[in-house]
């Protein structure tokens, strides 16, 4: 399994929120997700008119993985963000409720338990998916005891 480098993951998910669109928040995310492979895939932000129907960096990201194939192998995830010309020099940028549970859809599928590297200004916070969403609803508790 090959684990990849904390700051080129972040990294790579600082130049993801370089896509993002955010015309209403201006608030650009990037989120750049690790799998076991050593591929990566990114997604950013995209925004609606119909505000709530915005979607996050990492829902666009895991969006991508499923929509490739991918129903497993994530190892490790990186968040950046922050207002358009300031991204990464915030507080870290955790991922939102929802974005956890779709994340965990990835994580579980694999049984893994990825790494989750927030970036703000003062450094990056580490901490596990299982740590963010603990007790999770996913797709081993549709099946049948
Ligand atoms: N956002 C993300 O992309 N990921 C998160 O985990 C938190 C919030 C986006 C949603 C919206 O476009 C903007 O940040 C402001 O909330």
């Amino acid at each position: 399994m090959s684990v990849p480098d904390r700051d080129s993951l972040v990294a790579a998910a600082r130049a993801a929120a370089g896509g993002a669109y955010a015309p209403y928040s201006r608030f650009h995310v990037g989120a750049a997700l690790a799998f076991a492979d050593g591929t990566v895939l990114t997604g950013s932000n995209v925004e609606n008119a119909s505000y709530g129907l915005s979607l996050c960096a990492e829902t666009v990201a895991a969006a991508r993985a499923l929509n490739d194939g991918r129903r497993g192998g994530l190892v490790a995830v990186a968040v950046i963000g922050g207002a358009v010309d300031a991204v990464g020099q915030g507080a870290p940028v955790t991922p939102c409720g929802r974005c956890r549970q779709v994340l965990n859809e990835l994580a579980q599928l694999g049984g893994t338990d990825p790494v989750i590297w927030c970036a703000g200004g003062d450094g990056v916070l580490e901490l596990r998916l299982s740590a963010l969403l603990p007790h999770a609803f996913g797709p081993a508790s549709l099946t049948p005891q």
